[in-house]
């Protein structure tokens, strides 16, 4: 028996359901790209569907893209979709827990700490902190080992590192990545869903950033006591940064922003990191070019333990590495959901549809950067189609394939859009490049990569907020030697 929702005219139609109330959740959340997918078929664009009481409006393609990152603050918001979930993870008086206008100088702030000085003081701390990691784990001439796993213990110590700084890293085996990790128990669809719950896990949230308060104030305190030592992390600069009214960030919002960046960039960055290794492994031809090219930017050879240190500049210009790193996230955007909430009744320009107050707007970019019509063979992996060549003039993003850290487009209506666009749009992005790409780096270089026979590569897993491979997630690394 299929229940139909009887939604004016004027409304985007409606995908029927058999369970009342809670609709078509599981469809939508065992396979969004697919349910996605099949509805687009039908419907077009623009659908909506019922998830546990909410009605959830679907907007895709360039046009929905475009809708939803373009939409007026005054009828859709952000904060009033994602509060419930991130100030749990994130605590109070950030990101979405102030008003959109001091979102906005927030992330005026946190930009003018990602600068280029700042980021070539992080290139050897990415190399330092991800040897270590392999000198402590990967210690056998070869093995097969859970790469998620590895991959974000190495992106939590690289960001730990440059963005909180040297002693809160220092901090981390005892007892802060426990505290991380009760924070990140509450970054999970059960509770968007269940916002009203009692969870034990909210609990357990408000205890953690309570120790996290201490330690971030002690180090802060000791920082202003000691205000000659230079400092080139997020720490330091989200301390000094003011307000447009003078005022200063209090100690309080610098930790939360900093859990905020941490927590921002930790699954995306760990979900994009071991997909590339997981692709360079099945395709080695790939791996094999991106040494061929470090190898000719460096002038010498880049082979086992001791890697020479790149500049930023040659960071920068590893385009096979960028390449790679766009590809993956072309086809494995780790934000396979951006969610926001109508609060006045909004028309979709082109269309005869007004989407009422209360309805959530779900867009979901991996939807055109998966679509054939924009990218040909668009569910393979082919690094190269980001290749400035004759062949690959006409492709869609032609303008703004532009070497250097991701640079995207800011605009919504390219089909590839996994840093998002508009005024919620990703700002660390070129961090996340900086750093998946040394990462990446320091791995081609020691090891040679394989997909572990019997797993094959891994299929998608939707069952967290980030889209990740799903587990156990084995790869085989070998070494490499002179
Ligand atoms: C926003 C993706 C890494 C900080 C976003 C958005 C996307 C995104 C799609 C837009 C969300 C929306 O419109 O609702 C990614 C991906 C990453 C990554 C794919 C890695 C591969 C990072 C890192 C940081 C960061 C490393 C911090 C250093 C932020 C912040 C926002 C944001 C502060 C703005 C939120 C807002 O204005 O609402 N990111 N991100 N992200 N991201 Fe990232």
């Amino acid at each position: 028996f299929e229940y139909k929702m009887n939604c004016k005219p004027s409304e985007p139609p409606f995908v029927p359901y058999y369970i009342p109330f809670i609709g078509s959740m599981v469809q939508f959340g065992m396979h969004p790209i697919n349910f996605i997918r099949e509805n687009q078929k039908k419907y077009g664009n623009f659908f909506t569907f019922l998830m546990f009481g909410r009605k959830m409006t679907v907007c895709v393609d360039i046009d929905g893209n475009d809708f939803v990152f373009n939409a007026r603050h005054s009828h859709v918001t952000a904060e009033d979709a994602y509060n419930s979930l991130t100030k749990p993870v994130f605590g109070a008086d950030v990101v979405y827990d102030v008003p959109n206008a001091v979102l906005m100088e927030q992330k005026r702030m946190v930009k003018a700490g990602l600068s280029i000085e700042n980021f070539k003081s992080y290139i050897p701390i990415f190399i330092e902190e991800t040897n270590q990691y392999i000198d402590k784990h990967w210690t056998k001439e070869e093995d097969t080992v859970d790469m998620l796993k590895a991959i974000s213990e190495m992106i939590i110590m690289t960001a730990s590192h440059t963005l909180l700084g040297p002693e809160i890293r220092s901090k981390l085996y005892e007892g802060v990545a426990d505290l991380y990790h009760t924070l990140d128990g509450c970054f999970t669809p059960i509770h968007f869903l269940f916002e009203w719950l009692p969870l034990p896990s909210y609990y357990a949230s408000d205890k953690a950033h309570a120790e996290l308060d201490g330690i971030f104030g002690k180090v802060i305190k000791e920082r202003r006591a000691n205000p000659d030592a230079k400092h080139t992390d997020m720490l330091d600069v989200l301390m000094n940064a003011k307000y447009k009214n003078g005022k200063d960030m209090t100690d309080k919002q610098v930790g939360n922003m900093l859990i905020a960046l941490l927590m921002a960039g930790q699954h995306t960055s760990a979900a994009t990191t071991t997909w590339s290794i997981l692709n360079l492994a099945d395709q080695p031809a790939v791996a094999d070019k991106a040494r061929a090219e470090i190898e000719q930017m460096m002038g010498t050879k880049v082979i086992g333990k001791d890697v020479p240190e790149p500049s930023y500049e040659q960071v920068k210009d590893f385009s096979v590495l960028d390449n790679v790193v766009r590809e993956t996230l072309r086809i494995r955007s780790p934000l396979v959901e951006i969610m926001r909430k109508v609060i006045k009744p909004v028309a979709i320009p082109n269309t005869e549809y007004v989407i009422p107050a209360g309805n959530y707007l779900v867009a979901s970019t991996a939807i055109s950067a998966l679509d054939e019509k924009y990218y040909k063979n668009a569910e393979d992996w082919v690094p190269s189609r980001w290749e400035q060549s004759d062949e690959n003039e006409g492709s869609p993003d032609k303008a703004t394939t532009d070497y250097g850290f991701g640079a995207t487009t800011t605009s919504a209506r390219s089909p590839n859009l996994p840093f998002g666009a508009g005024r919620h749009r990703c700002i660390g992005e070129q961090f996340a490049y900086l750093q998946i790409k040394t990462i990446l780096y320091v791995l081609l270089s020691r090891f040679e990569f394989s997909l572990d026979p019997k797993r094959g590569m891994p299929e998608r897993n939707y069952q967290s907020m980030v889209m990740l491979p799903e587990g156990p997630v084995l790869a085989h690394y070998k070494r490499r030697h002179d």
